[in-house]
């Protein structure tokens, strides 16, 4: 059974409470927040303020919150304080990798951290331990309804025999063209979270979109 995390980024957002209480309700355990700022990735989202509507109608779900942000310690105080139970942050912005898991801790949350497709897992060697997720990027971050790059599947396994030989409970999500006919590839790469949005919004039955993508 996966964790399936709708990302409202395919959601209506003229009517975004609406549209999280449905995926909610329809099976959720988690809603997958994308924050971007225009310059880690080309496109432009949303921040604490939207995150805080979300947490409010997410009720017991999981507020997940992927930070596509430069410098993303200036934030991280701001997007707790909204509701985020799960702060991930990308490899990449981060030179102080170390340090700033540390800080989502003290605050907390969940940590997280995020891999650009072409950004070996290497990169986490000295600080997988602390983490609680990785969140392995199936597609280049910036936009939904993109298909998935396919190098991520070895990568995935690389890493899930990572944290088994280290004894860790470290959950695998996987974010970027994640669909109920290809969920079955990552699970059995070794993902436990499956970020779904144009998957699960844009689904003529999304109750039934979810509950596929828990199958898997
Ligand atoms: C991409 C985002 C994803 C995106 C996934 O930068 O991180 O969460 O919403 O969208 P789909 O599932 O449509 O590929
Ligand atoms: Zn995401």
């Amino acid at each position: 059974m996966a964790i399936v995390a709708p990302s409202i980024l395919s959601a209506d957002f003229g009517r975004l409470h609406d549209d999280v209480v449905d995926v909610v309700s329809k099976g959720a355990e988690w809603v997958h927040v994308d924050v971007m700022d225009g310059r880690f990735v080309p496109n432009i989202t949303i921040g604490p303020v939207v995150t805080k509507a979300v947490k409010a109608a997410a009720g017991d779900a999981v507020v997940d919150v992927h930070l596509m942000i430069v410098e993303p310690d200036k934030y991280l105080g701001d997007f707790r304080d909204a509701g985020a139970d799960v702060l991930t942050v990308h490899a990449e912005a981060c030179p102080h990798l170390h340090r700033t898991v540390q800080h989502i801790k003290s605050l907390g949350a969940m940590a997280g951290v995020a891999l650009n497709p072409h950004t070996p897992e290497s990169v986490l060697d000295y600080v997988l331990d602390e983490l609680d997720m990785v969140l392995v990027m199936s597609v280049n971050p910036g936009f939904g309804g993109q298909s998935l790059i396919e190098g991520v599947f070895p990568k995935i396994e690389r890493i899930k025999a990572n944290i088994v030989k280290r004894g860790l409970k470290t959950l695998i999500e996987v974010d970027g063209g994640v669909k109920t006919h290809n969920a079955h590839r990552f699970t059995s790469a070794g993902a436990d979270v499956l970020v779904s949005g144009s998957g699960v919004y844009k689904a003529a039955d999304r109750a039934a979109a979810i509950a596929a993508l828990k199958a898997s």
